[in-house]
């Protein structure tokens, strides 16, 4: 009896720990797939600043915000790439404020202005990644090939 109890507080654990790595995974996608995730908001953004529709801005901004603040948005160490993460987690809690306020030339900005924001980490990761490839990283090539396949 005793021993059966203490075999199926073992189940439990590992069942436990089943169901953790599992749900662990459906949180943490892979960068490739935040980027995805991340263009697919910043377009319907603008559907959402091109007919005034707040709701749709601020839930869109904030999903953004999100995604941002995932570990795997963290691929790079420079304190420039750290900066470009908090400079557009900012625009994205601004934009989300102005969607709140029905403010539409803010958010209109704050839209124009987070577009930049990718624009420039993108910049920022290409540079590194070149670096990295003349040192010859494997990991930096397949993150410079797929950095090519963006201004495709
Ligand atoms: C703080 C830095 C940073 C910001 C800001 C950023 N990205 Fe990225 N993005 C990256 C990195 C790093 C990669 C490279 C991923 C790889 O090579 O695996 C990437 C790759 C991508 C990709 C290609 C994904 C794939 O299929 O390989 C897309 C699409 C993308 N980003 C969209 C966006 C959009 C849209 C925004 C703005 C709303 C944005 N990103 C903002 C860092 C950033």
């Amino acid at each position: 009896m005793r021993r059966g109890t203490r075999w199926g507080w073992v189940a439990g654990v590992v069942l436990l720990l089943a169901a953790g790595t599992v749900s662990e995974s459906r949180q943490a996608p892979t960068l490739p797939e935040i980027m995805r995730q991340k263009l697919d908001h910043m377009q319907q953004i603008l559907e959402g600043v091109a007919l005034a529709r707040f709701e749709i801005i601020e839930r869109n901004a904030n999903d953004l915000g999100i995604l941002s603040e995932l570990s795997s948005w963290n691929v790079l160490r420079t304190p420039e790439y750290v900066r470009h993460s908090s400079d557009f987690r900012d625009t994205a809690v601004r934009l989300t404020q102005a969607a709140i306020d029905q403010n539409l030339d803010a958010a209109t900005l704050a839209y124009v202005e987070l577009t930049l924001k990718c624009v420039e980490c993108h910049k920022h990761v290409r540079g590194v990644q070149l670096a990295q490839v003349h040192g010859g990283s494997p990991s930096a090539d397949r993150t410079r090939s797929s950095m090519n396949g963006l201004s495709q």
